[in-house]
């Protein structure tokens, strides 16, 4: 698929927290992105994890310039148009919130600026690259409509920008209009509304974003909605139970030849990693997942087969390519040793069974109509 032909979201503030969990869902979906922040170095490190992924515009700038704003719809253009439009980016305002009676009104202005003006400029300036059935999805708070104390400046700026949407959304039948409150979330800003508190019990954004693209990518009308609770939608189809990815975990010995091995031997893309004093972590992106079952007799035969003995473990890492031959060489210049030369199956597959420098058993394998230079035996 073409980048013209795969569908495009613009989500505003995605260097980190809400947006930037939303945007690396996007991208494993294959969404073209454009994403920006203030922070440039922030918003750079966002976009080289997701560049791995698909096609990422990352703008740095403020929301609330118009040159900015101009600049996300000139990329908007470039990339087709717009199929999605996140309007995600907001700040807090002064940190502890002071109450309304005491609120410096140069304060105020600047978190309206931020959080209720700049997301309408930001749909004028991008409205002629909105594509026919388009979704605006503006990002509000539960602090819209409840009254808590200390939240007057905030909250109101997040209820004026409930009711532009719903304007919009009257106005604009042809649009889909949502408002989403996404619930607390363990972000920078909810550690600044709760200056010196644990917020270690507030769950990650990440839980968040399952609901805000179920409205993405559903056709649930306009209207406000709670991104951890939408309705369900009665035919069983979306109702949670979805599986997104499937995702093989492993704990490998050394961690950094396991990393190269699978990362170089099969080019893989790094969609995260993380280190810390608990340790190294890595995913890799492999592609599509599926699980495959087989009972114990024909695991046996597929062993026979491919390795020509049982090969112990219940678990077997399989991997389609595009060209078994190349793709083994590279794998044993990594280390793997193969169980066998290259076969061609029953099921019309060409084979390669590899034992991985972990001791895992590892199958390539090629539908054999695809070309090849590999040699069959
Ligand atoms: N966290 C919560 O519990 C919670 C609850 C309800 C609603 N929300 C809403 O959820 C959204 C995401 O919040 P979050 O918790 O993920 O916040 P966050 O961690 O502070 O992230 C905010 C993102 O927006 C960017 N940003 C802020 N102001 C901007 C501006 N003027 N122009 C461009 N980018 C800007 C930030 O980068 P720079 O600072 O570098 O610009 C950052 O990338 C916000 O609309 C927030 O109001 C959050």
């Amino acid at each position: 698929m073409t980048d013209s032909q795969k569908r495009t979201v613009l989500i505003t503030g995605a260097s980190r927290g809400l947006g930037r969990a939303l945007a690396r869902a996007l991208a494993h979906e294959g969404w073209n992105l454009i994403i920006d922040a203030r922070g440039a170095q922030a918003l750079e490190e966002a976009a080289s994890e997701l560049t791995a992924l698909t096609r990422v515009e990352a703008i740095p700038g403020d929301v609330t310039d118009a040159t900015h704003r101009r600049t996300l719809a000139e990329a908007a253009g470039r990339l087709g148009g717009l199929d999605a439009l996140v309007n995600n980016a907001g700040v807090l305002g002064p940190s502890p919130q002071p109450g309304l009676l005491d609120y410096p009104l140069d304060a105020l202005e600047e978190v309206y600026r931020a959080n209720t003006l700049a997301p309408l400029a930001v749909i004028q300036a991008a409205k002629e690259q909105l594509k026919p059935g388009a979704c605006i999805l503006n990002i509000t708070s539960d602090a819209a409509a409840e009254p808590y104390e200390g939240w007057g400046g905030y909250g109101s700026s997040k209820a004026a920008l409930e009711q532009m949407s719903n304007v919009l959304a009257a106005e604009n039948p042809a649009l889909r209009v949502y408002r989403v409150d996404p619930g607390d979330m363990r972000t920078r800003m909810q550690g600044e509304a709760f200056p010196g508190e644990d917020i270690s019990d507030r769950p990650l954004p990440e839980e968040s974003v399952p609901g805000l693209i179920r409205l993405l990518t559903g056709d649930l009308p306009s209207g406000r909605y709670e991104a951890r609770n939408l309705p369900a939608s009665g035919d069983g189809t979306d109702d949670g139970r979805e599986v997104r990815e499937l995702r093989l975990v492993l704990t490998v010995e050394d961690f950094d030849r396991a990393a190269t091995f699978y990362r170089e031997g099969l080019e893989l893309p790094i969609v995260e990693q993380w280190s810390s004093q608990e340790g190294r972590g890595l995913v890799l992106d492999a592609g599509r997942a599926t699980l495959e079952l087989l009972d114990e007799t024909h695991a046996e035969h597929v062993d026979r087969i491919e390795a020509g003995r049982k090969t112990p473990g219940p678990v077997r890492l399989a991997f389609e390519v595009l060209d078994v031959g190349a793709t083994a060489a590279s794998l044993e210049g990594q280390g793997a040793v193969a169980e066998k030369e290259t076969v061609q199956t029953p099921w019309g597959h060409l084979n390669r069974r590899l034992r991985t420098p972990d001791g895992l058993q590892l199958t390539l394998f090629q539908p054999a109509a695809q070309p090849s230079g590999t040699e069959v035996a």
